[in-house]
């Protein structure tokens, strides 16, 4: 049987950020709302990094921007939330050198409880696994981020950060994170990707990358 690619790092240009500045900045523009899943689950809290729409409100949350994120709309291209491009110039570089066509919205996740092994809405246009963007912002010495063969997540496997952009498989495992009492924040994303242009950044970051890839 083929191994398939659960994680790979990503050959793109892109900096850790300072970790105070980075919670600071997170507390001071996350979303007001607390009516979302995500939150109610007791998962993330949510703060919007950028849209391909101008939101009515960078710090409410967007039920249509969110719904509709894999559907092609309105798209001015990758909007960074106002004043995210002075503190943080490089993860607003690396948002727009992402291979999507639509970039529909992206946030950082600051996580909540534990998070149990799950797999994440299915793209229904099936880009090439591994097709979930994430970019690890918080210190990856802490890492809580795992794989996990079945929804038990009896057996993790950890993937190690060498550098905060990374894609994971949604398709061939499953994904959790442990329970943490440190601050943990993640940037993750939604939109329609540039197959193309993505196949060709998995196929660079393989390469600089191979001894750091994951398989199952
Ligand atoms: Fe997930």
């Amino acid at each position: 049987m083929n191994k398939k690619l659960i994680y790979l790092p990503i050959d793109i240009d892109v900096e850790w950020p300072d970790e105070a500045v980075l919670i600071d900045w997170f507390h001071k523009h996350k979303l007001k709302d607390t009516n979302y899943w995500e939150y109610e689950s007791n998962r993330h809290t949510w703060a919007m990094t950028s849209t391909c729409k101008e939101p009515k409100d960078w710090h409410r949350y967007d039920k249509d921007i969110w719904n509709n994120r894999r559907e092609e709309g309105e798209n001015h291209g990758v909007i960074i939330h106002p004043g995210l491009r002075d503190i943080f110039p490089s993860l607003a570089n690396c948002l727009e050198q992402l291979p999507f066509k639509q970039l529909t919205v992206s946030g950082m996740l600051y996580q909540m409880g534990e998070i149990p092994p799950h797999r994440d809405a299915h793209d229904t246009r099936n880009p090439t696994e591994p097709r979930r963007y994430t970019i690890y912002l918080t210190n990856p010495k802490h890492n809580t981020f795992y794989f996990s063969r079945d929804e038990s997540g009896s057996e993790k496997i950890y993937p190690n950060l060498i550098t905060p952009c990374f894609a994971f498989n949604n398709t061939d495992v499953y994904h959790g994170a442990e329970a943490t009492n440190r601050p943990k924040i993640i940037l993750t994303m939604a939109g329609i990707l540039d197959n193309t242009a993505h196949e060709q950044l998995l196929e660079k970051s393989l390469k600089k990358y191979k001894d750091y890839a994951l398989y199952v």
